[in-house]
């Protein structure tokens, strides 16, 4: 039986109405039934994962796991025991025997997130078990059988690391078969509306504030910008401009007023900043520069709150950006009286009590919370891989390493 799109929009909760997301829904509706491998590509946040989601949700194996797989942030060294297995004893470390995600995912789906991450030795064994199923667990000489379906993605051009030599040929070919490209946003502006619409109900719904709507030239303002990180950057703004403009219907005055703020090298000299062609990179750095800020601000709060004597849940960021809304609470006038003895990120008596694990868990902790946990973007505001992230938020243990659905 043929699978009804309408239904399959509003069951996958992918929102859009352009004729990119029509034909996204199209190749979902088509391809979720067969047990066929998919390969989903497209520019960070344009929603990779809620498709490969769809597709689960939508197959046959819609009440068997869903196994998500973060291929570039797993540390090469142990990415083939994580996917595989490996036997006790296969290497220092290896003290149990362990089932890897694909024996995991047996009569599912495994998710391989940013494919073109692995390293060229583990796609060989990609491209087997792709092909026939088969796989061996670290260590052992026993070949293996499982029975999954694979949905990978990847938002670097394979095609490109093919010719550079860090992505197998025979890997591509096989994973491009079947392939769903996302539509950056600036290709679909027509779904912007929709889409801020949506994550407002959801974010004001969840969050109880009041909700007053945007005014309709707001968001064609939101269609002028580029939206360099797609959805996921829409989403974040939509749910930010909500915080600093609480309970207020939101016009293309604080539409301006925040792109603007958020992305403060922009063009000065036009009411509002034309982004259109503002690369990723540059974009992230403006969010870099905006993280500063803000961290600079908290700093400041946190000054006022020791000089008055009180320290309380005030250093918590979120709280704190909400505080810039509010009258009364002129945090940037403040910050000209602060001296610059004032300024010093770290109190004298707390030296000697103070470790740089802490240190380095609290700028992990509150640049997943400001970068709204993407990773990647995370790790590169501090200046560490993503990799070297992963390992820290395992050993902090800040979040579980890897997501899996059952
Ligand atoms: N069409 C859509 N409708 C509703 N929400 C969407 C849509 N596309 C993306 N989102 C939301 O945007 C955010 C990013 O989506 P997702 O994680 O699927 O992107 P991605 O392509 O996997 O990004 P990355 O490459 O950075 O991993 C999520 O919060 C997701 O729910
Ligand atoms: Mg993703």
């Amino acid at each position: 039986m043929p699978i009804d799109i309408n239904k399959l929009q509003k069951q996958s909760g992918i929102i859009g109405t352009s004729d990119g997301i029509r034909q996204v829904l199209e190749m979902i509706a088509q391809v979720a039934p067969v047990d066929i491998s998919v390969l989903i590509s497209g520019e960070s946040g344009t929603g990779k994962e809620v498709v490969a989601k769809a597709i689960q949700k939508s197959s046959k194996r819609t009440n068997t796991p869903l196994v998500i797989v973060n291929c570039g942030a797993i540390p090469e060294g142990i990415i083939e025991s994580e996917l595989f297995g490996h036997k006790k004893g296969s290497f220092t470390g290896a003290t149990e025997n362990r089932k890897g995600y694909f024996e995991e995912a047996d009569k599912g789906t495994i998710f391989l997130d940013e494919i073109g991450e692995t390293p060229l030795e583990t796609q060989v064994k990609l491209l087997r078990v792709l092909e026939s199923g088969e796989y061996m667990r670290v260590g052992e000489a026993k070949t293996r059988y499982t029975d999954v379906r694979i949905i990978a993605a990847t938002n670097k051009n394979l095609e490109e690391l093919v010719q550079k030599g860090s992505f197998r040929q025979d890997l591509y070919f096989r994973l491009k078969t079947v392939s769903i490209e996302m539509p950056s946003l600036r290709e679909r502006v027509e779904d912007i509306g929709p889409l801020v619409e949506r994550f407002a109900l959801e974010f004001t719904r969840s969050n109880d504030l009041l909700y007053r709507g945007f005014m309709p030239e707001a968001i064609r303002t939101l269609k002028q910008y580029g939206w360099p990180g797609n959805v996921r950057e829409l989403k974040n703004f939509t749910e930010k401009i909500l915080v600093l403009e609480m309970g207020e219907r939101i016009t293309v005055d604080m539409v301006g007023r925040e792109l603007s703020d958020t992305f403060p090298v922009a063009d000065r000299n036009t009411a509002l900043p034309v982004l259109v062609n503002q690369s990723t990179d540059k974009a992230e750095i403006d969010l870099i520069l905006r993280q500063l800020f803000l961290l600079k601000q908290d700093t400041e709060v946190i000054q006022k709150m020791l000089v008055g004597g009180a320290v309380g849940e005030t250093s918590d960021s979120s709280i704190t950006m909400m505080d810039h809304g509010k009258p009364g609470l002129n945090i940037q006038e403040r910050s000209m009286e602060i001296t610059e003895e004032g300024q010093r990120l770290i109190r004298d008596d707390a030296i000697g009590d103070m470790k740089i694990s802490e240190l380095e868990e609290e700028a992990i902790r509150r640049s997943l919370r400001f970068f709204n946990h993407n990773r990647r973007k995370t790790a590169r505001s501090l200046g560490m891989s993503e990799r070297t992230l992963y390992r820290k938020i395992e050993e902090f243990g800040i979040e579980p390493k890897i997501k899996r659905n059952s």
